[in-house]
């Protein structure tokens, strides 16, 4: 059974020459640290890669530095806790799937790492499933702990919605409305599917750029060498 058609949204970042909205890269990444994160892990993501693209450095350090790591073990052969740094990747919610099944009523939440990758449909996928719990239609009967969500394949989820008008306070002064941080953290889970996706984009501006320089100059260097023989 798959779920209902997601329609297709204008994002910002789909057309062939546009870069992501990197305020909202910024503010999706809260939703993500304050909603999202209690649950989803987001492995393929290091601290260091928000450098420069959502955050400074001194305030992804200071990020980072608020999360215990383990590491070890040390010359003498111990482990040990430290913050967290640059290098470090995302802190999982929990130690093993056990414990996040557990905590889930038997459901596993997964990785967001590929998401938006994963999943057909996509950005437009995740923002209608974060948009989208609504009461069962007359004559659907959803099994207790389960939500109705028609986005999501079977239109049963056992994730409850969690995005509510004023849930975070977004430190730019946008209303973070429920669609607005569902953008935002789709956003968010689209860069972090694809952290390389504005450099392949400028590359291929400077690309067009530089072979138009070069077929222009040929023709004219072709132009002006054949043409005493006319
Ligand atoms: C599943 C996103 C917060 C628990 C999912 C899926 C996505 C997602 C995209 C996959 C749906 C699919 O398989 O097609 C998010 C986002 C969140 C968020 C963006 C923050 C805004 C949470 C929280 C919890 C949670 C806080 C736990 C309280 C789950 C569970 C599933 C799930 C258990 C598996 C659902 C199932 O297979 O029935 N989430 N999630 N999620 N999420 Fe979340």
């Amino acid at each position: 059974d798959e779920g209902l058609h997601s329609p297709s949204y204008p994002w910002p970042h789909n057309g062939p020459f546009s870069t992501f909205d990197h305020a909202s890269i910024r503010r999706g990444y809260q939703v993500y640290r304050e909603v999202c994160s209690a649950c989803h892990s987001l492995d393929r993501i290091a601290w260091r890669n928000l450098v420069g693209v959502s955050h400074t450095e001194d305030e992804v350090k200071t990020m980072a530095e608020e999360f215990e790591y383990s590491d070890g073990p040390n010359d003498e052969g111990e482990y040990f806790q430290r913050p967290g740094k640059l290098s470090d990747h995302m802190p999982r919610p929990y130690p093993n799937e056990e414990a996040a099944r557990a905590g889930n009523g038997g459901a596993l939440p997964p990785d967001l790492s590929l998401m938006i990758k994963a999943r057909h449909g996509g950005a437009d996928y995740v923002f209608s499933l974060l948009t989208g719990y609504f009461d069962p239609p007359a004559g659907v009967e959803i099994r207790e702990g389960l939500n109705y969500n028609p986005y999501f394949p079977g239109g049963a989820i056992s994730m409850a919605r969690l995005l509510f008008d004023g849930v975070v306070e977004y430190d730019d002064g946008t209303p973070a409305t429920t669609s607005q941080m569902a953008k935002d953290v789709t956003t968010f889970l689209a860069w972090a599917a694809e952290p390389e996706h504005d450099d392949r984009k400028k590359m291929g501006v400077k690309a067009i750029i530089i072979l138009s320089v070069m077929t222009i100059l040929s023709i004219w260097i072709k132009r002006n060498r054949w043409s005493p023989l006319k």
